[in-house]
């Protein structure tokens, strides 16, 4: 599979780190960027730099369009001029098929930086999901991690939402709780840094032995006990309000984004 990203940002480069991981050879893999400081540092990855006008002449499976929502259409546009025949593979957020000068030509993917990992969790769309460019996208994202193929393009909002800023919600709440254990912790910095990324990664080990958040709370709940006592707390303060207004809030934030372009 031959690749090329128009964009070479925040998420195309965590596409980019787990392809490589995923055993993806840098040749394979071409970049189109403005920014010099970026083209540096993909230069050390050994990726291609390549100028928009040669588009045409290499011969790519997929074109990744990875710029700011305000600088997607555009980009698009030039995409097409230099080839008309382009398939381009959007991870633009917010910016509907519909808006594009080529619906038919443009796939939507929603990934997030997971990706870079080899953990990605990336939602897909596209007017015609038959197609094999469709499925040249799905492999791609498969590499890297989980694909959710959406029926309807609407169902993006929720899941950026969900899993995109979802994400940044999660970390803000670790960060509350690192800045507790800072308060007390009387170890250096790596050592409390160490200790946290353990404690993090054995959420994820617990939920693989049992994938039932009520049952492994049991696990650590008793009853008058202090874990009970705090979770009465976040029921008092409505925990999963507060949540639940966050997603909102961020999938409205996405269909007024998809508004204004
Ligand atoms: N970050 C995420 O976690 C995430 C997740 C899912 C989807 N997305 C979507 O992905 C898109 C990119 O986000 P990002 O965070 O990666 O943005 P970013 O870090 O700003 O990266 C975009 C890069 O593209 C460059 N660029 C823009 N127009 C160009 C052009 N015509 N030719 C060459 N290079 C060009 C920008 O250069 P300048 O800096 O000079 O503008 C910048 O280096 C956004 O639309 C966002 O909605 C992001």
């Amino acid at each position: 599979m031959k690749v090329c990203f128009l964009g070479c940002g925040n998420i195309a480069q965590a596409i980019i780190d787990g392809l490589l991981k995923s055993g993806m050879q840098p040749s394979h893999i071409s970049c189109i960027e403005r920014n010099e400081q970026r083209v540096n540092s993909l230069k050390t990855q050994g990726l291609q730099i390549i100028e928009l006008e040669n588009i045409a002449s290499l011969d790519f499976d997929l074109i990744v369009l990875a710029v700011k929502p305000k600088d997607a259409l555009g980009a698009a546009k030039s995409i097409f001029k230099h080839l008309p025949t382009a398939i381009i593979l959007s991870v633009v957020a917010g910016i509907g098929i519909e808006k594009y000068s080529q619906p038919k030509s443009i796939i939507r993917a929603m990934p997030n930086t997971a990706c870079a990992f080899e953990k990605g969790v990336t939602a897909i769309y596209a007017l015609d999901q038959n197609s094999k460019a469709f499925l040249t996208a799905n492999n791609l994202f498969r590499k890297i991690g989980h694909v959710l193929t959406l029926k309807k393009e609407d169902e993006m909002h929720r899941f950026t939402s969900i899993i995109g800023s979802g994400q940044a919600f999660l970390f803000q709440v670790l960060n509350t709780y690192l800045e507790e254990l800072n308060k007390i912790s009387s170890a250096d910095h790596v050592a409390t840094k160490l200790m946290f990324q353990d404690f993090i990664s054995s959420l994820s080990d617990s939920f693989s032995q049992d994938s039932n958040f009520e049952s492994l709370i049991n696990k650590i709940k008793s009853p008058g006990g202090t874990t009970q006592a705090g979770l009465e707390s976040l029921q008092d303060n409505n925990l999963d309000k507060i949540l639940q207004d966050a997603f909102q809030a961020a999938e409205d934030r996405s269909i007024e984004i998809s508004n204004e372009q």
